[in-house]
């Protein structure tokens, strides 16, 4: 390999996602610059399961974690011993897949004596718009993705308050399983996506599949997506016997995503009230952030866009690329964490449950997921 001279000023960390069903490792540089970015998918693995499977997850991860490090490291055209530091995904997640790529993490920092960086996978999301769009502190985030359904504000690096979580489904979940009842394969989310642009007929989609918007209209911005899902599947258990016809199933898939999007508007609607009321003082342009991968959806990011409009707010949509699971999000966190010290012992534990405010957890309505 051959060795690109540093610039002495800049960090460059290498970043390791193993949390889920991608593995995927990047080099991201103090500046933002993304030096490689490589994901692969599990998709096919777990298709046949309709769902992931951890314990194939964490095989999965196991074989390839090698070839993608290598793979990021030559994109990037450095060897470990340019690396100022390296983080991993310590938590939260399927606790074999972010065991597999904290060893490997550890293994590198240990070998060329640089500082290991155990990053919360959900406040690598949250801190993605700062890679993307150099936004200050503090700003409000809906972080949505198949385990994770909330309301934030980062206040800083390692400090966020969190004011809305699920209190059953995550918004990719009832995406997934809505999806899985319409008989559309693994993923869900972008299929019933898919399935919903394709509605000819979005009036009488919307008369003859009625959903509840859960919560929508109530105080606060927590959400509840299990009765949307139970809704769908009666609907579907009305529908003629034998194969699901394409057109019933888009305009069911039509009203299920205006019905998130309604539900979406009113709950972030009354997080945007509260951080305007909140934080006046202290941001010029308040700003709204989405992530996680259900922001690829792109009816959610046209709500999210019109109504920060009317707040006369910022509106940030990372890159598809930056919003689904990534390697860059794990390296530009690390990058953030080593600029302020914040580094960790060798010792760090795995951590399947990782809340981003732990005092919210305390709370009435504090929700169930991490
Ligand atoms: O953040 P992510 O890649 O993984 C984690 O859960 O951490 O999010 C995956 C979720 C899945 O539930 C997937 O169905 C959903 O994001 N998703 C979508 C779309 N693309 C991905 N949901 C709705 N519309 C999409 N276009
Ligand atoms: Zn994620």
């Amino acid at each position: 390999m051959k060795n690109t001279p540093l610039k002495a000023d800049l960090q460059t960390v290498l970043g390791i996602e193993t949390s889920c069903d991608e593995t995927a490792v990047a080099v991201v540089r103090s500046d933002g610059k993304i030096l490689s970015n490589l994901v692969l998918s599990q998709l096919k693995d777990h298709k046949a399961f309709g769902g992931v499977v951890p314990e194939i997850a964490a095989r999965a991860h196991l074989d390839h974690i090698d070839t993608l490090i290598k793979g990021a490291m030559e994109d990037a055209n450095l060897r470990f011993e340019d690396l100022d530091a390296v983080a991993a995904t310590s938590g939260p997640g399927l606790i074999g897949g972010v065991m597999v790529g904290m060893m490997a993490g550890k293994a590198i920092a240990l070998t060329h004596a640089k500082p290991f960086i155990g990053i919360n996978h959900l406040e690598a999301h949250a801190l993605t718009a700062r890679l993307t769009n150099q936004i200050e502190f503090p700003y409000l985030i809906l972080l949505v993705s198949g385990g994770h359904t909330q309301l934030l504000v980062a206040e800083d690096v390692g400090v966020y308050k969190r004011w809305g979580t699920t209190i059953d489904d995550a918004l990719g979940e009832c995406f997934d399983k809505s999806a899985k009842l319409m008989g559309l394969p693994y993923p869900g989310g972008p299929n019933l996506e898919k399935m919903a642009m394709r509605c000819k007929n979005v009036g009488a989609a919307l008369k003859r599949f009625p959903l509840p918007a859960p919560l929508k209209g109530r105080a606060g911005s927590d959400f509840s997506f299990s009765g949307l899902k139970t809704a769908v599947r009666q609907h579907i258990e009305k529908l003629p016997e034998g194969d699901l016809d394409p057109d019933d199933i888009s305009a069911l898939a039509y009203s299920f995503q205006i019905t998130v999007g309604d539900v979406l508007k009113d709950r972030c609607h009354n997080a945007i009230e509260r951080f305007l009321k909140t934080y006046s003082q202290q941001v010029k342009i308040p700003t709204l952030v989405v992530c996680g991968g259900v922001a690829a959806n792109q009816h959610i990011r046209q709500v999210l866009q019109d109504l920060t409009n009317a707040k006369k707010m910022d509106f940030i949509a990372p890159p598809m690329e930056l919003c689904s699971d990534n390697g860059a999000m794990i390296a530009w966190a690390g990058v953030e964490k080593l600029k302020k010290n914040m580094t960790d012992s060798l010792d760090i534990a795995a951590r399947p449950r990782w809340p981003l405010d732990p005092s919210a957890e305390k709370r009435p309505g504090g929700g169930v997921k991490a």
